[in-house]
């Protein structure tokens, strides 16, 4: 009795708030880039799949952007958040959990993937449960894994980035809240500087940084080649997104419910991983056909002095991360 009349309630309460259409529960996905890119399309895609085959029983709300949260306010929304009607669910970058799980670094290590398939070994491993697990305790439960791709690096001025140290010199690259990202800028000899993703195409276009990394949707969505002059194919890292929700909502949800959220999730999830392999080349030639930003790549040799300068990162953030924990992931890599 208590529990029809407490789902009676839900119902009224999301009665009045949406309308005509009662909704059992209500999951608001929020996230910071622009609708086209790859975590928007399937963020998008997730929504839609939830509206059409969970009609009356969950509505999913997709705010693109920022216009929500930032990727830091979201991560407090949610941990704060007691709500068991209400969801917030949100697919900040790996790069910015450190605050709740510093073994998640490891994604950040400079060169520790060859390439998107190296993270797939790894996001698809029985080791990524174990290190997304204990978000749970911090109020965070993990649900899915999105690609975004390998990041490229840009930078306005009359000299692309080639050489380092000395193309990186007094130079300063805006990048995300991570400690091993300003340990491989300082690596490679630049200046970082951290800020929200909504702020980096005004900084770069006032000159309050001079460059930042990033992957290619985000990049052009974005259009920071139109205020950047070159840009270095260093696929010097990967950009990717842990999707998460309250963990409280998420674990009051009906048996039923969840598993039905969860296969639709994994849609979402093949599907995103295509998304972003269209982008990946698709972004970046119509960056190249806009012809602003020049697109440069680097010579083997130059590869090389990039690879050795920021070989040292990992040691420093090894014992935060767990060196045994890195063992197993050089160990699947090979
Ligand atoms: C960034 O801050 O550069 C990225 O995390 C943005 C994003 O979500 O792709």
């Amino acid at each position: 009795m208590k529990k029809i009349s407490g789902l009676l309630f839900a119902a009224v309460v999301s009665l009045a708030a949406n309308g005509a259409i009662a909704q059992e529960y209500v999951i608001k996905f929020s996230h910071v880039v622009a609708p086209g890119t790859p975590k928007g399309k399937a963020a998008d895609l997730f929504a839609k799949m939830v509206n059409e085959r969970m009609k009356g029983r969950v509505k999913v709300e997709v705010f693109p952007n920022s216009q929500l949260y930032n990727d830091n306010k979201v991560m407090e929304a949610m941990r704060l958040s007691d709500s068991k009607t209400t969801g917030i669910m949100a697919a900040p970058s790996l790069s910015k959990f450190v605050k709740f799980s510093r073994t998640i670094q490891a994604f950040d290590i400079p060169y520790l993937f060859n390439d998107i398939d190296d993270v797939h070994k790894l996001v698809d491993s029985p080791i990524m449960d174990k290190m997304t697990k204990p978000l749970e305790r911090k109020g965070l439960k993990a649900i899915s894994l999105w690609d975004n791709g390998m990041k490229v690096f840009s930078i306005r001025g009359d000299k692309p980035l080639k050489k380092v140290p000395d193309d990186f010199k007094g130079r300063k690259f805006r990048i995300q809240s991570s400690e091993v990202h300003a340990a491989m800028i300082k690596a490679l000899g630049g200046i970082p500087q951290k800020l929200p993703f909504k702020e980096v195409y005004q900084a770069l276009s006032q000159g309050v940084v001079d460059g930042q990394e990033n992957a290619w949707s985000n990049v052009y969505s974005k259009k920071f080649y139109e205020v950047q002059d070159y840009i270095t194919v260093s696929n010097h890292s990967y950009l990717g997104y842990m999707v998460v929700v309250s963990a409280e909502f998420w674990n009051n949800l009906p048996d039923d419910i969840r598993k039905e959220l969860t296969a639709i999730m994994a849609e979402a999830t093949a599907a995103n991983r295509r998304f972003a392999a269209e982008a990946d080349s698709g972004d970046r030639a119509r960056i190249e056909a806009a012809g602003k930003a020049k697109v440069v790549e680097l010579t083997p040799e130059e590869l090389a002095q990039w690879r050795k300068a920021v070989a040292g990162v990992e040691g420093q953030f090894s014992k935060q991360i767990g060196t045994a924990l890195l063992a197993d992931i050089h160990k699947l890599l090979g």
